[in-house]
């Protein structure tokens, strides 16, 4: 069976990772992996594909930055030439990004079937970019392989034939479990001078916080405020330039309990968020990957994708609140070990790290016109 899978975007490596080794051993699969380009530095692409051991792509469409529309755009044209050369029995597609979207849209124009990873999943937020992407996938895929019950209820609840809908679990949780030991290797603790417990991981790149300088005026005030700890600041490039635009980055960079740094591999990243105290964060993928570690989060968001960690307490949604966001961060440091200990005991709704392997033998067992 041929199988193209299509990334784009740095979260796109790191959830297809167990896919793509389980895949690749395969006999009955032969794996072809396209990326579009969406991400082209060091940072944001290549260091994935050398810390989780991915072989290099087929092909890369080079697609690079722009407006919605042109990446979406330009993506399709250059795909559309390829996957019609190929011939693909089916094309994947992971997450919720512009690549999930014009990869799947290419591909079912063309009528191959589309295999969604990371299906239902629902902010109900239609100003953000990837809401727009996930409904408009869902839609147009034959496979809906879903993290938890409540994006297999959201799907149902939109009409999709539950036929097509397989709860598999979150392979966000495969990847984290299969990592964690080489993560716990890292010296990034030491590195930046830090101890367990006493410090804040933070990330911002949605557009909707960072591109708005009244939001991303709001985030920095309230971090220039929380100086009772150290803030890791890993800045996405988007973030970057957006403070250096309006010299918020200077203003950030004098304080002693803020570190600005480039964005972090994985390995680093797991490690930051178990060891921390609590996380800031706009990302949809460390929610959860918070939630796993048993970390508090403050999400500076006032709707979320992963309810599911509300629900059970782990996240707290403050949007860019610059008093909530103070608030929320000094109850939970006031909470301290209680927390952790309540978050132990917490079930966790995204499978059993199992997700991949389900994930193939769906596909593997999807029949060949
Ligand atoms: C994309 C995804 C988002 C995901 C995020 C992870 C969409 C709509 N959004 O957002 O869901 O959470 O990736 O990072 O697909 N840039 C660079 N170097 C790069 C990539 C980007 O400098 O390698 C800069 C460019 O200025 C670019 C901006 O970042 O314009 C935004 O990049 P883009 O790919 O449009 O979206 P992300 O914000 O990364």
């Amino acid at each position: 069976m041929k199988v193209t899978l299509i990334l784009g975007a740095r979260p796109q490596i790191i959830k297809s990772a167990p896919f793509i080794h389980l895949a690749s051993k395969d006999k009955q699969i032969s794996l072809s992996i396209i990326h579009t380009g969406q991400h082209y530095d060091y940072e944001m692409t290549k260091i994935f594909f050398k810390e989780l051991n991915l072989p290099e792509p087929a092909a890369n469409l080079n697609v690079g930055s722009g407006t919605h529309a042109q990446q979406t755009a330009k993506i399709m044209l250059r795909l559309e030439k390829l996957l019609q050369k190929q011939k693909p029995d089916m094309v994947i597609v992971p997450g919720d990004t512009n690549s999930t979207l014009a990869g799947a849209l290419t591909a079912v124009k063309l009528h191959i079937p589309v295999a969604h990873i990371e299906a239902g999943a629902r902010s109900y937020d239609m100003h953000m970019p990837e809401e727009i992407n996930r409904r408009l996938t869902d839609h147009c895929s034959t496979l809906l392989f879903t993290p938890t019950e409540n994006c297999t209820q959201n799907l149902l609840k939109e009409g999709i034939d539950k036929t097509k809908i397989h709860q598999t679990g979150d392979t966000m949780y495969d990847v984290l479990l299969q990592q964690l030991p080489k993560a716990e290797k890292t010296q990034i603790l030491e590195q930046l001078g830090l101890t367990p417990k006493t410090y804040a991981l933070l990330t911002t790149h949605r557009p909707e916080n960072v591109d708005n300088p009244e939001n991303l005026k709001n985030i920095t005030e309230a971090i220039l405020r929380l100086n009772q700890l150290t803030i890791i600041f890993p800045a996405h490039p988007r973030t970057q330039k957006q403070l250096q635009k309006t010299k918020l980055y200077k203003k950030l960079e004098k304080q002693d309990h803020i570190k600005i740094i480039k964005p972090i591999g994985y390995h680093e990243t797991v490690k930051l968020i178990k060891n921390a105290a609590l996380i800031l964060t706009d990302s949809g993928g460390m929610q959860k990957e918070a939630f796993w570690l048993k970390t508090p989060c403050v999400t500076l968001r006032e709707k979320t994708e992963w309810p599911e960690t509300v629900k059970l307490g782990a996240n707290h949604l403050v949007g860019v609140n610059k008093q909530k966001i103070i608030e929320t961060t000094g109850e939970i440091l006031e909470k301290g070990d209680k927390i952790t200990e309540k978050l132990k005991n917490t079930p966790n709704p995204f499978g059993d790290g199992e997700a991949s392997r389900k994930i193939l033998g769906v596909i593997k067992s999807f029949p060949k016109e």
